[in-house]
């Protein structure tokens, strides 16, 4: 291969594929820069060269493929190479075969160029060829490999589930697949293999992998796609500390294998620790600032926002930017104020500490308050306070939010640092106010804690799931739980959501008809792959870890997906559109 040439090789003879990365002509002596997967060589054209091989030479264009065949010789002192891993040699030309010519390509098949990602999705397999771009599914596909390897090892049979199956709604949309057989009938793409791996622990398979693609249809973001991997996972006769261990032990081998870092053991933290430090289910724990709870402070106040708050039942949560006094100008400190708001926060309270504190607060509240504020929160000179009062999911998680965008804006992350953790005892159930009713926050077929379980009837609230997620540096990187596996327990989580029996056995009567014939204790886990992948590379685009990735409105730009349908098809599949929708 081009990149793989070195001075051990000087004076054998060659025979090399790829594409004219670029070509220089010196008239008479021609050098071209030929590329493939593992890297680039230089060639050199000159009076060594037979006649009509630098004839066909000249003819050579940016990505062209070429054969050619030549001797590996040493690069003269001055012109050694030192930014070019085969700098050291180049290939004196002897025959050269054009296999394919090229139009000029419309982006610049470099590591850094700045072609707009319209035409680089376009283009999508010029966009492959950059070196930045192959080095990523290189790293993809060993990641494949080492889960492989690791689970096989472990045990784990590598088992398919179905693609088109039943529309089983897990919380985002489905994607429909019309039936042509059965008009009217549709098969749903798999949200996850959920159903499917739990009926294979049902089937005896005892434990289950599968790296496996998924469908949602749902609003993109960074770091969501409507189709995603995952490396899918799931246990009999486990406890979720059994699950943990091995989800834990693959992403170690990982990180070892592609990154050479021995990650030590993962911290656990519950649920309701994480987010009265963090504000956050998926803490970023690569820097403090942690929120402090103000709310015994001010229950009394004057000041009736915060006293008003606390006397509801909700809080007054604060954190700390240290030496932030002078880092954040009169119209950032405005926009922070709106940025909590897109988290429902009402307002933002602040104390700048300088030598007369500055504050739209002072007024409202007393001197001792004011000091037992400054004490609580360790603040001193330099420093600013920022509070929000609210119910106390809003004060947590928008004063989190906030966390993590002083944190940015003042440069307090540290790059290059990975900070797994487990996060546990999530809340079985969430309200959801809009409809008046309970969903799951993970899935249905959650285990709730056994202790708690009469709790689903009187306070579903305060249930809690036997569920865990793993999360490092802000991001929730995979997530599992152990499931229900008696009828009895998913029938009352059923009616804790609020699913007539009709509308339970409809939807998910084959696995409810399953746990009626020996069901073992199971659970498993889901890796995101692609995020997986982001963070291995300190990529910040969910596209650029995916072959063929999707826009923010669902199309692929190469293929142009999706398309209309002929007159033909649809008749086939009974279906007839109708613009009036
Ligand atoms: P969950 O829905 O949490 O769990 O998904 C598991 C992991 O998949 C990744 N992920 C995504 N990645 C890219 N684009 C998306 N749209 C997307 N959605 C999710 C995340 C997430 O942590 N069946 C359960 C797992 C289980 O209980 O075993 C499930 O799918 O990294
Ligand atoms: P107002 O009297 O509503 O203008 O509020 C005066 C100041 O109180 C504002 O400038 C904010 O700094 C602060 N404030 C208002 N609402 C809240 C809230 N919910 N949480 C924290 N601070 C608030």
């Amino acid at each position: 291969m081009c990149g793989e040439l070195t001075k051990a090789d000087i004076g054998k003879d060659v025979k090399l594929t790829g594409w004219v990365d670029t070509r220089r002509n010196f008239g008479g002596v021609l050098f071209i820069d030929l590329r493939d997967r593992s890297g680039k060589v230089q060639l050199v054209v000159n009076d060594k060269t037979p006649k009509e091989v630098m004839e066909l030479a000249e003819k050579v264009r940016n990505e062209y493929v070429l054969q050619v065949e030549g001797e590996v010789i040493p690069r003269s002192e001055d012109t050694i190479n030192k930014k070019m891993k085969t700098g050291d040699i180049e290939v004196l030309v002897k025959n050269l075969q054009i296999l394919d010519t090229a139009q000029t390509p419309p982006i610049y098949i470099t590591d850094n160029d700045s072609s707009n990602e319209t035409v680089r999705l376009q283009y999508r397999y010029l966009d492959l060829r950059k070196p930045k771009m192959q080095k990523i599914f290189k790293t993809r596909s060993d990641v494949n490999q080492i889960a492989r390897n690791y689970l096989v090892d472990e045990g784990f049979w590598e088992i398919e589930t179905p693609i088109l199956g039943k529309p089983t709604p897990e919380g985002a949309r489905d994607f429909l697949v019309p039936s042509r057989v059965q008009h009217g009938n549709f098969f749903g793409l798999p949200q996850s293999p959920q159903l499917f791996k739990q009926i294979l622990m049902i089937s005896g398979m005892d434990r289950y992998f599968q790296i496996a693609r998924c469908f949602r249809d749902e609003d993109l973001r960074q770091d969501r796609q409507p189709e995603f991997t995952q490396i899918d996972l799931e246990m009999s006769f486990v406890e979720k500390e059994d699950v943990m261990k091995v989800a834990e032990g693959l992403v170690k081998e990982i990180f070892k294998q592609i990154k050479g870092i021995e990650l030590g053991d993962f911290p656990v933290m519950t649920y309701d620790e994480a987010m009265n430090r963090f504000g956050s289910d998926k803490p970023d724990t690569r820097f403090g600032m942690e929120i402090v709870d103000l709310s015994d402070i001010v229950a009394d106040s004057d000041f009736n926002v915060f006293k008003n708050a606390v006397k509801k039942g909700g809080s007054v949560r604060a954190i700390l930017a240290e030496g932030a006094d002078g880092k954040l100008s009169k119209k950032q400190m405005k926009n922070l104020e709106k940025f909590v708001q897109i988290y429902k926060a009402k307002g933002l309270a602040w104390i700048d500490l300088k030598e007369n504190s500055k504050s739209p607060i002072l007024k409202f509240i007393s001197e001792d308050e004011k000091n037992r504020i400054i004490d609580k929160m360790g603040a001193k000179e330099g420093d600013i306070i920022f509070i929000v009062a609210d119910t106390d999911e809003i004060a947590l998680t928008s004063i989190g939010q906030l966390r993590l965008e002083l944190a940015d804006k003042l440069g307090l992350i540290p790059e290059d640092q990975f900070n797994f953790l487990w996060v546990t005892d999530f809340p079985l159930l969430e309200y959801d106010a809009e409809e008046g009713r309970y969903n799951a926050k993970h899935h249905p077929f959650t285990m709730p804690v056994l202790s708690e379980i009469d709790l689903l009837e009187t306070s579903p609230d305060k249930v809690h799931a036997d569920a865990y997620d793993m999360v490092v540096n802000g991001v929730e990187l995979g997530g599992g739980s152990i499931r229900i596996h008696n009828q009895d327990v998913q029938e009352k989580m059923f009616k804790a959501l609020g699913f007539t029996h009709e509308r339970a056995w409809d939807q998910f009567g084959f696995l409810l008809e399953a746990l009626k014939y020996g069901t073992p204790p199971h659970g498993g886990l889901a890796f995101g792959m692609d995020r997986l992948i982001m963070l291995l590379l300190d990529i910040d685009n969910i596209r650029d870890v995916i072959a063929f990735p999707k826009t923010q409105n669902h199309s692929d730009l190469m293929s142009q997906a999706p398309a209309e349908a002929s007159l033909d098809q649809l008749i086939d599949l009974g279906i007839q559109l109708d613009d009036t929708f």
